[in-house]
């Protein structure tokens, strides 16, 4: 196995990859606590193009964890991208002056690939449109190996808007080099786009399709709910028909399996009941220091 360089799309890794990725991760639960310098020389640079509470300040966690040193910007507004109407490529080339690695968010599908095609520094894709969140996706993955003690042999429930939400993208892919069951729930008018169920077909995942939050919780070891992604409707209309139509709450509990998890990645409007955070069953807020550990993980195998 090559070095990892970039981390632009789950497509790009193969189990083998996924595994050693966990495999560091969970190495970095005992540095997380204890710290290191082994980036000390280096500069990792955050360009958000969209708004993140999770995964920028744990990406700053991560590298200040590490030892090294962070800049960039957490608005478009503020940089000349936004301002001034620079393009995406000359924002490149300039930030790969100033950094190791890129860590960047845009709104547009494909941004992540671009940057690293203009890029002499690695690229971390941080959420690319509505296509993929892939270090979204490797720390799900290694919440829930954590949680269960493996992945092969899980069923598991992807929900919500699985049509917007890049999580889900990312994660379905993630998870079809396992050996898994997948329940894919959502409203009908926000079903997994068929190429990406075709793809996870394809793979020998046995896949299952629900339209109600009833059968979603039921069967399933995993439940990962998600929120409808208003701002990527194209037609307000479009999410007026949908929007609260996907809930969990505390009344589907009895209908869950005693040992199942709820995993969400966050943020979260109105689909996950408050009430149900005190249970057993939520996990969401230990699925956020597991975003800390992963990055930790992803920045030592790209810069060392
Ligand atoms: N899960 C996630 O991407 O959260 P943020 O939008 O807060 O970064």
């Amino acid at each position: 196995m090559g070095e990892l360089r970039n981390l632009i799309s789950m497509q790009d890794l193969d189990r083998k990859r996924i595994d050693q990725i966990l495999s560091v991760a969970a190495e970095m639960e005992a540095v997380a606590v204890k710290r290191s310098r082994i980036l000390e020389s280096k500069i990792m640079a955050t360009l958000f193009f969209e708004p993140s509470t999770r995964t920028r300040l744990s990406f700053e966690s991560a590298m200040l964890r590490l030892g090294g040193s962070v800049l960039g910007f957490a608005e478009a507004g503020t940089s000349s991208a936004g301002g001034k109407g620079e393009t995406l490529a000359d924002t490149i080339r300039t930030v790969e002056r100033y950094a190791d690695v890129i860590v960047i968010r845009h709104p547009l599908d494909g941004s992540a690939r671009v940057s690293a095609e203009f890029s002499s520094v690695p690229v971390i894709n941080a959420g690319s449109g509505s296509e993929e969140h892939p270090t979204q996706a490797l720390l799900d993955l290694y919440s829930i190996k954590k949680l269960k003690g493996k992945i092969d042999g899980l069923s598991i429930s992807l929900c919500g808007d699985l049509k917007y939400g890049r999580t889900v993208h990312s994660l379905g892919m993630g998870l079809s080099l396992y050996d898994v069951t997948i329940k894919l729930a959502a409203p009908q008018a926000l079903r997994m786009k068929p190429a990406i169920i075709d793809e996870m077909k394809k793979a020998g995942v046995n896949v299952v399709e629900v339209d109600n939050v009833e059968d979603a919780v039921k069967d399933v070891d995993v439940i990962y709910m998600t929120r409808i992604q208003k701002e990527r409707f194209p037609d307000i209309r479009e999410y007026d028909k949908v929007k609260g139509r996907f809930r969990l709450t505390s009344e589907h509990l009895p209908l869950m399996r005693e040992d199942a998890v709820i995993l969400h990645p966050l943020p979260r409007v109105d689909e996950l009941d408050a009430e149900i955070d005190n249970t057993p069953h939520a996990k969401y807020f230990d699925q956020v220091y597991s975003g800390v550990i992963l990055r930790m993980a992803i920045l030592k195998m790209i810069l060392t």
